[in-house]
């Protein structure tokens, strides 16, 4: 049913002059950012957003997780809020638009409903979660909001314990106050993110909108290959207890595994480091950082098993032995019904075409699963680029994206 609401839609100028401010902010000269948590660029970023959400005359929050949000008393009194968000951080060397647009997209929203002197049924509140890309720990911010982040995974995280502790402390806040971030259930309304597609399924098809179904599972190991440190040039090749050959046979195993028995998923070794690390001297240690995706749990459990299982049999080819440390994980999450059907309505009263998707990228809504409603929503990636500061989205494309949120928000629950 059409209402005159159908009609409203966000300030895509005003939004723009402050996405193009925030991607200044840590600006790499080549299109992208480098914001890792708690970097200076990233404490920038987020004093920044505090100052223009004080400028605006929303009201600013933080909690001990440090996330940032502005918030719009809009619903009944003791309504429950519906978040809207994204994060400012950055993977090292990253786009410009990866989190960044979601959360400059949920501001303008507020900004738009406060300018419309809204009342709704809940609340709004546009929120910036803190470390969503795993420098530290990986959806921190919003994992500590819904009280999924216990002690033991601070005491490891798949960052090292070393960086979390520096960085807590240069974001003043510590693992007691982050672990005192939860708030309660009945408090939430839902979570509803616009976010960059980061592949190509929207570009090829010419779709406007992807609705995301579901977002992937993500587990991370660091693992150890260790064999003995001797000359590189008197021992022969096979007295060696080469601990890069047993991490390299991993990799390469890792790959013809995934691509046989487990299409739906990924694998990615993103960092191996070779100890002592000399031109002359026989790899001691070989540590790596795996990390595995996969759409659904019976899969993912099951490519775990495999994984593990492929690195011992290759540590054990080489003479080697395997440590593993478990890292993390977070479960495939599907998204709820509710927001789905909201952003397809969305869509139809803007005239936009849409799609379901599953997304291949962790996303802080995996957090609020069995927590309250959530929901996704992707625009066009060019190239399908991410994770890479040629990563780029046609503003049209932005601009969509927040009028869908918008439009969902109004339509809430
Ligand atoms: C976050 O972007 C991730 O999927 O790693
Ligand atoms: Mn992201
Ligand atoms: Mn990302």
């Amino acid at each position: 049913m059409a209402s005159n609401l159908d009609h409203l839609r966000i300030d895509p100028d005003r939004m723009l002059a402050a996405f193009n401010e925030l991607s200044q902010i840590g600006a790499t000269g080549d299109g992208g950012v480098d914001r890792p948590t708690f970097s200076e660029a990233h404490l920038a970023a987020r004093k920044w957003f505090r100052d223009q959400i004080e400028k605006t005359g929303l009201e600013f929050h933080t909690d001990g997780a440090g996330n940032h949000s502005a918030s719009l008393p809009c619903g009944p009194k003791a309504s429950p809020t519906l978040l809207l968000g994204s994060h400012l951080d950055s993977v090292p060397k990253g786009g410009r638009f990866d989190g960044a647009l979601g959360v400059m997209a949920a501001f303008e929203v507020l900004r738009t409903v406060k300018d419309a002197g809204l009342k709704l049924k809940v609340n709004l509140e546009a929120i910036d979660f803190t470390d969503e890309e795993g420098t530290l720990v990986g959806l921190l911010g919003s994992g500590a909001l819904t009280g999924r982040i216990d002690r033991d995974l601070l005491l490891s995280p798949r960052g090292g314990r070393q960086s979390l502790e520096e960085g807590l402390r240069r974001a003043v806040l510590s693992d007691d106050s982050v672990l005192a971030a939860a708030r309660q259930k009945n408090t939430l309304a839902g979570y509803l993110e616009l976010h960059i597609e980061q592949g190509k399924r929207l570009e090829r098809t010419g779709i406007n909108i992807g609705i995301v179904s579901a977002i992937v599972g993500i587990s991370s190991y660091r693992l150890t290959f260790t064999g003995r440190a001797d000359h590189a040039g008197t021992t022969t090749m096979q007295d060696r207890l080469d601990a890069s050959q047993g991490a390299s046979a991993f990799i390469l195993s890792a790959r013809e595994i995934v691509i046989k028995e487990f299409p739906d998923c990924v694998v990615n070794i993103g960092k191996m480091e070779l100890i002592p690390g000399a031109f002359n001297i026989i790899p001691a240690r070989a540590e790596l950082w795996l990390e595995f995706r996969g759409p659904n749990e019976k899969e993912f459990t099951r490519l775990d098993t495999a994984l593990i299982e492929c690195a011992r049999n290759e540590a054990r080819r080489f003479g080697l032995e395997l440590k593993t440390d478990f890292l993390g994980k977070h479960s495939p999450t599907p998204m709820s019904a509710g927001p789905q059907k909201a952003f397809m309505d969305a869509c139809d009263t803007l005239r936009l075409t849409h799609t379901p998707l599953v997304s291949g990228a962790g996303h802080d809504g995996q957090s609020f699963a069995d927590i309250c409603p959530v929901g996704m929503i992707f625009v066009p990636s060019v190239e399908g680029a991410s994770h890479a500061p040629r990563e780029f989205t046609e503003w049209e494309d932005c601009v969509n994206g927040a009028n869908v949120l918008l439009q969902a928000a109004l339509r809430f629950p």
